[in-house]
């Protein structure tokens, strides 16, 4: 009894100039054929017992429906905020919609944003972890850390194999921290998917942020459907604290519960990440659209109009009808920087 709820409402801003509000990368085609919401969908999609919630920003109503009717889902729940509150009210709105069902599904949680080579081995993950949640827990896959990042939350697990115990969970450590945990071993990186009973979710919720919970009940009582379409209250959504399930529960729950997982997982944050799950050429160059790269190694170019590289190593360049980027492949978590000037420059 699975219910795949797609949270589509991030804004990837390090991926900016591809990346816009208007627009962001869930939406976009950025590793494969078809968009990152597209791929989420079809890897869930046969362990599915019902169509899809999505949980989107009212902007991208149009672009979430019309880009999953092109991947056979003719009805889905796409619960609509009208501005971003994070992953926790996100989610508890999710949870209400599946709960008005009648039935109490077990949610799972899948960022529409990642990228995961290995489809058939996540399934397998998800179905060794039902157990679990249908008996409580709050279930989160973990990945076998690879590098300090600062980026993801961090779960020290019990020993065992399979479903462990979480002993630990910090979300976003600093990087020295985040060292220490890699030096110590026994650490995962959250992927950032759930497995929880929807009515489970909200109780520990309710624990932690009762006032998020409050905000989010009144914001779904007072919804509009509209078709597929599930527009939360305005005002009482705006009224919602802001805060990530990671911050909110994950951190202070006992009920948390990880599932170690080797499925070629990337959160494809950055430029840099997007270089690395794209295909290369000899040189490690990644390329998107007319790129030509002479003597040039281990860069990244994604090109509208013609673009060459001469001579230079670890780069990225982006160029799209507007803007263009040009970093060092090592800086390119600032990109974000860049939007946050556009932002206070307008
Ligand atoms: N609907 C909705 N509304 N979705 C949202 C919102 C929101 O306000 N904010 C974020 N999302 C979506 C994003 O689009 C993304 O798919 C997912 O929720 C996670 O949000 P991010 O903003 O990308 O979180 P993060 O990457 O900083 O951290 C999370 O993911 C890491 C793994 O990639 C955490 O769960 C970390 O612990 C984890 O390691
Ligand atoms: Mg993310």
């Amino acid at each position: 009894n699975l219910q795949p709820v797609l949270l589509s409402g991030g804004s990837g801003t390090r991926l900016w100039p591809l990346s816009r509000e208007a627009y962001p990368k869930q939406f976009l085609p950025l590793a494969g054929e078809e968009t990152m919401l597209q791929d989420t969908w079809r890897r869930v999609a046969p362990l599915a017992a019902h169509p899809p919630i999505v949980v989107a920003n009212e902007e991208h109503r149009f672009l979430a429906a019309e880009q999953l009717r092109l991947v056979g889902v003719e009805h889905a729940d796409i619960v609509l905020e009208p501005a971003g509150r994070n992953t926790a009210p996100a989610i508890a709105a999710a949870a209400l919609q599946a709960l008005a069902g009648g039935g109490d599904p077990l949610l799972l949680v899948l960022p529409s944003d990642h990228v995961v080579r290995d489809a058939e081995g996540f399934r397998a993950a998800v179905r060794a972890a039902m157990p679990a949640a249908e008996a409580g827990a709050l279930l989160t896959f973990g990945i076998v850390p690879s590098a300090p990042e600062t980026g993801f939350g961090y779960i020290q697990s019990s020993a065992g194999d399979g479903v462990r115990d979480v002993l630990r969970f910090v979300e976003k450590p600093d990087a020295a921290t985040a060292q220490d945990y890699l030096d110590a071993g026994g650490y995962y990186w959250n992927s950032g998917m759930f497995l929880f009973r929807a009515s489970r979710y909200l109780a520990e919720l309710e624990r932690f942020r009762p006032d998020i919970v409050a905000a989010v009940r009144k914001a779904f009582d007072a919804a509009v459907r509209d078709g597929d379409f599930i527009r939360l209250d305005r005002d009482a959504f705006a009224s919602s604290p802001s805060d990530s399930i990671d911050y909110a529960v994950m951190e202070k729950t006992d009920a948390a519960r990880v599932l170690p997982v080797d499925i070629g997982w990337d959160d494809v944050g950055s430029w840099s990440a997007l270089w690395g799950v794209s295909e290369q050429d000899g040189d490690g160059n990644a390329r998107h659209g007319d790129v030509i790269a002479v003597d040039t190694r281990n860069s990244y170019a994604y090109a509208r109009r013609l673009v060459a590289l001469v001579g230079v190593d670890d780069l990225v360049v982006v160029e799209t009808d507007d803007a263009v980027l040009v970093a060092h492949k090592d800086r390119v978590q600032q990109v974000k920087d860049v939007v946050s000037k556009l932002k206070s420059d307008q």
